[in-house]
């Protein structure tokens, strides 16, 4: 793996930057003074999610996410690590997909048990 990744984000007029991929990206992002939402920094309470829309990242430490959320591009910044180049949506101004109004859009029958996510296999 080479020692830096491109990191574009799509909502911060393409801005590009080169980041250690073995560390999670919260920490190499906001050390180049991108502005990003973050809590609990262990993958558990879902406020740092970014929507990944080109590339991949290893995201096994994960739990907040659950497979509609995953399915929907989300990423956890702050256990993700680039496998690659990738281009990120980021803030909260991507989160348009991230909840689910059970109002508006109930859950099917099948969706009825509990709705979380099926670890992946390593890449
Ligand atoms: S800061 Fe809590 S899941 Fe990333």
């Amino acid at each position: 793996m080479s020692n830096t990744v491109t990191i574009t984000l799509g909502n911060r007029d393409n801005a590009t930057y080169q980041v250690n991929p073995r560390r999670p990206l919260l920490d190499t992002l906001r050390e180049q003074g991108v502005d990003l939402p973050w809590g609990c920094e262990y993958g558990g309470c879902i406020t740092c999610a970014a929507k990944l829309t080109k590339g991949d990242v290893d995201q096994r430490a994960q739990v907040a996410l659950n497979n509609r959320q995953l399915n929907n591009g989300y990423v956890i910044l702050c256990v993700a690590r680039p496998t690659g180049d990738c281009t990120l949506e980021v803030g909260v101004e991507s989160h348009d997909t991230l909840y689910r109004n059970p109002f508006l859009d109930p859950l099917a029958d099948h969706e009825l048990k509990a709705d979380i996510a099926t670890p992946r296999d390593a890449p």
